[in-house]
């Protein structure tokens, strides 16, 4: 086997990065990584409020968490603990716990170590906010995707509805809003895209569209 292809996708909330990563592997059999997901579970399970602890007591409890990867496209399944991390994270006030942890360099230079680990094993659409920019610098595929907050938020609400969760467009927006600010304005690693990635805004384009566009930068 040669060198792991990856091929990273940035962008702010709920600009479809999970679908389209998803999609995207599937079609070069290879698994997604949701690395949105693995901020997200570490907030889910160090609960509430964890931001504001020491450093040493996030040390320690960052020190039981081991991350692993396994299915292709849709299938991929990402485990913390040997258990599949589930739809319990995918609340709008999870996001913003995630967001919250991913301020502190203790938590993103964990991550950033168990991340590279991945893609040093496997090939990877790797998805999330500093793919490109700090995580695989060097991967020859990188997309930032972008959309106005209106789209964003509706792209959210039917995606909550689907999944039966409770969503109210106009507190959605806000919390995007929120989000991406903090997401941007951090010192540490913020949003934003690579200087050799192809920025796509996807306010106007369909989920077929854009697919479309990243299977020929790819191919
Ligand atoms: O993509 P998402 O909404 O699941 O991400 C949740 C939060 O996690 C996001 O608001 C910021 C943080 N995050 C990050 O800082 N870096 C990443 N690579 C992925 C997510």
């Amino acid at each position: 086997m040669g060198n792991p292809l990856i091929v990273t996708i940035d962008g702010p909330a709920g600009v479809g990065k999970s679908t389209m990563a998803k999609r995207l592997a599937r079609l070069l059999s290879i698994p997604y990584l949701d690395t949105g997901a693995m901020f997200r579970s570490v907030a889910w399970k160090l609960g509430k409020g964890a931001w504001e602890w020491p450093e040493a007591r996030l040390e320690e409890a960052l020190a039981d968490f081991e991350y692993a990867l396994s299915g292709v496209g849709e299938d991929s399944v990402l485990s913390l603990n040997g258990t599949p991390i589930g739809d319990e994270i995918r609340t709008e006030e999870v996001g913003m716990w995630a967001s919250n942890v991913a301020t502190l360099p203790v938590i993103r230079t964990f991550l950033k170590h168990a991340q590279q680990a991945l893609g040093a094993k496997y090939s990877l659409v790797a998805e999330g906010r500093d793919m490109g920019t700090v995580i695989f610098p060097d991967a020859p595929h990188k997309f930032f995707l972008d959309a106005s907050v209106d789209e964003r938020a509706r792209r959210r609400f039917l995606q909550l509805r689907e999944m039966d969760k409770p969503a109210d467009l106009g507190a959605l927006k806000e919390q995007i809003a929120k989000r991406d600010d903090q997401d941007r304005n951090r010192a540490v690693a913020p949003l934003k895209a690579a200087s050799d990635a192809a920025v796509i805004d996807t306010t106007d384009m369909d989920r077929d569209q854009v697919l479309a566009a990243l299977k020929e930068a790819v191919a």
